[in-house]
């Protein structure tokens, strides 16, 4: 990061970066990461829009700001105090949007005894470096997966979404090993869900 950069606001800085990575993205040859409005365009097209999300690791909040704008509710799980703190306050007067502070591997099971109606999850709770939360485990999405498994048959129609499909089976420097992609097929398959991979995001669906 340039030193300029540093001095700019977070909000101001994920907002460049959005713009350069939206520009640069043909110059990769369409490669991953997909830009901002790519990802959103696969939550649309699977996704029920106007249910209810849930997504693990608010960091911003622009991706809960997109699915607030249409969906009956918005539950959104954050570790980091400080990132918390920040969606609470840019979402006091979103009456369908709840933030909720914790790790999603423990807040994920009562928020799910809650859900009705078409549900979509958005699963992106990880260390992403800077002022993200990291720990204490490397992922949570084994846990989340599994959570959510147990509440497959109150949901007929249900989307998940994980993100940075690239990253499973690999190492990471932030965030130790991830399961393996099959890891994911498997627990589709297993549940009875179609799945697809657009965009470096595993989706499983009905
Ligand atoms: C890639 S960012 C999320 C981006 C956001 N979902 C979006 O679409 O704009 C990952 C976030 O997950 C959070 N996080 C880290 N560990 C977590 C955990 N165990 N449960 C939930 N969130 C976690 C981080 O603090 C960080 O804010």
């Amino acid at each position: 990061m340039s030193t300029a950069a540093r001095f700019l606001p977070l909000s101001l800085r994920a907002r460049v970066g959005r713009v350069k990575s939206r520009a640069l993205w043909p110059i990769t040859g369409f490669g991953v990461p997909a830009p901002q409005h790519v990802k959103l365009n696969v939550l649309r097209r699977y996704g029920y829009a106007h249910g209810t999300w849930v997504e693990t690791g608010t960091y911003l909040g622009d991706t809960t700001h997109v699915l607030a704008g249409q969906a009956a509710q918005v539950y959104t799980i954050e570790p980091s105090s400080f990132l918390a703190e920040r969606a609470r306050e840019r979402f006091k007067n979103a009456a369908n949007v709840e933030v909720c502070e914790g790790l999603s591997e423990q807040l994920l099971p009562a928020i799910l005894e809650k859900l009705s109606g078409p549900v979509s999850f958005w699963l992106d709770g990880h260390a992403s470096g800077g002022v993200t939360h990291s720990g204490p485990q490397v992922t949570p999405i084994r846990e989340e997966l599994t959570n959510i498994a147990q509440h497959l048959v109150a949901m007929p129609q249900v989307a998940v979404f994980v993100d940075d499909f690239r990253g499973f089976g690999q190492s990471h420097e932030l965030d130790g090993a991830y399961p393996s992609r099959s890891f994911l097929v498997q627990w589709a398959d297993s549940n009875g869900l179609g799945w697809t991979v657009e965009h470096d995001i595993f989706v499983a669906y009905r």
